[in-house]
C-alpha cells in the first residue's frame, strides 16, 4: 500500500476505536496531534509519514486507557504490519509510542528519535493553551476530581501511581504537569508555540484566582 493509503486505513481504524472516549483522549485529540505532527515534521525535517502514523496510534496502548498495555502494544504492532508498513518503520513507530508518554515525568530521561520528538511535542502542545485547559477540565470531571481546592498541596515529584491517583484537582494539574511542559519541548518550532500557549495558561490562572477571591 502507498503511504497515503496506509494513513487513511489507520485513521479509519483509530477513529472507530477512540470516538466517544470521554477523558479528553478522543478521536479529535488524535486528529489535532496528527496535524500538528505533520506541521512540525515539515519545519524540523522529520519523516512526515512516520510522524503521522505514530500520532495516529499513540494513545491506542496508553496505560491509563487500556486494561492490558502489553497486549494493546502487540495489537498495534499487528495492525501496522497488516496495513503494509515495513519492519523498520513498524519498529520506529513502536519505540516512539512507548517512549513519548509523560507519565508524571517518569520518562523525561529518555532520548527520542527526531520523529519521536516531533510527535511528543505535538501531543504536549495539545495539553497547553485553550485546548489544554478544556482537556484538563474534561479529564477531571471524568475522574471525579474537583476543579480547585485551595487547601490541597501541589505534588512536585511523583511516582506514576501517585500521578494517576484521584487526589488533586484540575487546577493542581496545571502545576503538576501543564506549566512544566514549555521547558520540556524538543523542537524549536514547538518551543515557540508552547510559549504562547503557556502564557495563555498563566493568564487563565490569574483570572481564575481573581474570580475565586471575588476580586473581579
Ligand atoms: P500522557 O498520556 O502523556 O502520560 P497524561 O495522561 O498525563 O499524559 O495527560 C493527558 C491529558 O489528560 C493532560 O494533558 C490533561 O489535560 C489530562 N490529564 C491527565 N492527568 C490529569 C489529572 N490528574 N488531572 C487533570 N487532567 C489530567
Ligand atoms: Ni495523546
Amino acid at each position: 500500500m502507498k503511504e497515503q493509503e496506509i494513513l487513511d486505513a489507520l485513521a479509519t481504524y483509530v477513529e472507530h476505536k477512540m470516538s466517544g472516549e470521554g477523558s479528553g483522549h478522543d478521536w479529535w485529540h488524535i486528529v489535532r496531534v496528527r496535524n500538528m505532527a505533520e506541521k512540525l515534521a515539515k519545519t524540523e525535517g522529520a519523516d512526515p509519514f512516520i510522524c503521522q502514523v505514530a500520532a495516529l496510534v499513540h494513545d491506542l496502548a496508553d496505560d491509563k486507557l487500556v486494561a492490558d498495555e502489553v497486549l494493546a502494544l502487540r495489537e498495534v504492532r499487528r495492525l501496522l504490519v497488516e496495513k503494509g508498513m515495513s519492519r523498520d518503520q513498524v519498529e520506529q513507530v513502536m519505540l516512539i509510542i512507548q517512549q513519548m508518554s509523560y507519565k508524571g515525568g517518569t520518562q523525561n530521561h529518555l532520548v527520542l528519535s527526531l520523529e519521536g520528538q516531533v510527535v511528543q511535542d505535538a501531543d504536549r502542545l495539545d495539553a497547553l493553551g485553550a485546548i489544554g485547559i478544556a482537556r484538563t477540565m474534561a479529564y477531571s470531571g471524568n475522574k471525579n476530581r474537583i476543579i480547585h481546592d485551595p487547601k490541597l498541596p501541589i505534588r512536585q515529584e511523583m511516582s506514576l501511581s501517585e500521578y494517576r491517583s484521584n487526589q488533586g484537582s484540575a487546577i493542581a494539574h496545571f502545576y503538576e504537569k501543564l506549566l512544566k511542559l514549555k521547558d520540556l519541548m524538543n523542537t524549536k518550532t514547538a518551543k515557540e508555540m508552547a510559549q504562547g500557549r503557556h502564557d495563555f495558561l498563566e493568564r487563565y490562572l490569574q483570572e481564575f484566582y481573581d474570580e475565586w477571591d471575588a476580586k473581579r
